[in-house]
């Protein structure tokens, strides 16, 4: 039995007809009954009732369909997989941390991936701490975090310094009070930071903040992730300092105010295993810094170190 006896049963089970099965299959009518009176002779057992009219099958017939038709699913699965597995040359893991994604990241991988058609590439979001352990075991290739942590193992880019700026509920009294806050404008609210764990992270900077200012706020509330926190603030639960990025989720529930310190930012920073000089990462940033030209986005000039590796 080969897999064209399949292709014609299954064919004429479903016309239910030989004219019409051999019209779909682009052969002609005769050698269509032979291939099936060969598959038949083969099996020795009957899958057609010959007199019903449509043709109907037989119980030993709708055990084979049930079955050639999976067999035809896998073999042409089989098929897109191999071809798939020849054309992928290399594969790419990437590390984010949550917050990224309100920012570049999603440009950035759509954008490599219609450049570099034949690299696999996957997405792993972790936080910044497992992205060095994962970079350390080459689980992944390159994670974009925000904290700054050295490992002599590990190369870092600073991509870009991120604005933080604060959500409010929408109609609070602060968003009217001036056009720019002061972190001291915010100290009799309730704070609310994310992510909660894993730390060191994103909540220690806006902790450090208010520490580095010798500012307390009246309370803290530790939540999982940045969507959490905008809809604690929507409820009026309290205020929290979000990267900008996050702007773009725009919610008619929360108002967004700058704040008037420059110093008040968060970093974007990839890092790489420091001797992997792979030509992919290496596209990758210098995709990274024609986006940012692209859209206008302030971005941390190369150094000359880095220069000189790319
Ligand atoms: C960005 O928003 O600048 C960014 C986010 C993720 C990866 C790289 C850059």
């Amino acid at each position: 039995m080969e897999l064209r006896h399949l292709r014609y049963f299954v064919a004429v089970a479903e016309e239910r007809n030989f004219t019409r099965a051999a019209q779909r299959l682009h052969i002609a009518q005769p050698p269509l009954s032979r291939q099936i009176q060969q598959l038949e002779e083969t099996l020795g057992v009957q899958l057609f009732e010959r007199t019903a009219r449509p043709l109907k099958l037989t119980d030993t017939g709708k055990f084979f369909y049930s079955h050639a038709v999976q067999l035809l699913a896998q073999t042409a699965e089989l098929e897109s997989m191999t071809r798939r597995v020849g054309n992928i040359e290399r594969s790419l893991s990437v590390g984010f941390v949550g917050s990224t994604l309100y920012g570049m990241l999603p440009k950035i991988i759509r954008r490599f991936r219609d450049d570099h058609t034949t690299v696999e590439l996957s997405l792993h979001e972790m936080s910044t701490m497992d992205q060095i352990r994962a970079l350390k075991d080459g689980h992944i290739d390159v994670g974009f975090g925000r904290i700054r942590h050295e490992d002599a193992n590990i190369r870092r880019v600073v991509l870009r310094e991120e604005k933080m700026i604060v959500a409010l509920p929408q109609g609070h009294p602060l968003s009217a009070l001036k056009p720019v806050l002061s972190l001291q404008d915010l100290v009799h609210e309730t704070l609310i930071i994310f992510p909660k764990a894993p730390r060191p992270s994103y909540a220690d900077q806006v902790l450090a903040a208010f520490h580095d200012r010798a500012l307390k706020p009246r309370r803290i509330y530790e939540t999982r992730e940045v969507q959490i926190a905008l809809g604690l603030v929507a409820a009026g639960e309290g205020i929290s300092i979000v990267p900008s990025s996050v702007h773009g989720l725009k919610r008619d529930d929360v108002s967004y105010k700058e704040l008037d310190d420059p110093s008040l930012v968060s970093p974007i920073i990839m890092s790489m295993r420091k001797l992997d000089e792979s030509q992919d990462l290496r596209e990758m940033l210098e995709l990274i810094y024609r986006l940012y030209e692209e859209e206008k986005i302030d971005y941390v000039p190369v150094t000359d170190e880095e220069r000189g590796r790319s």
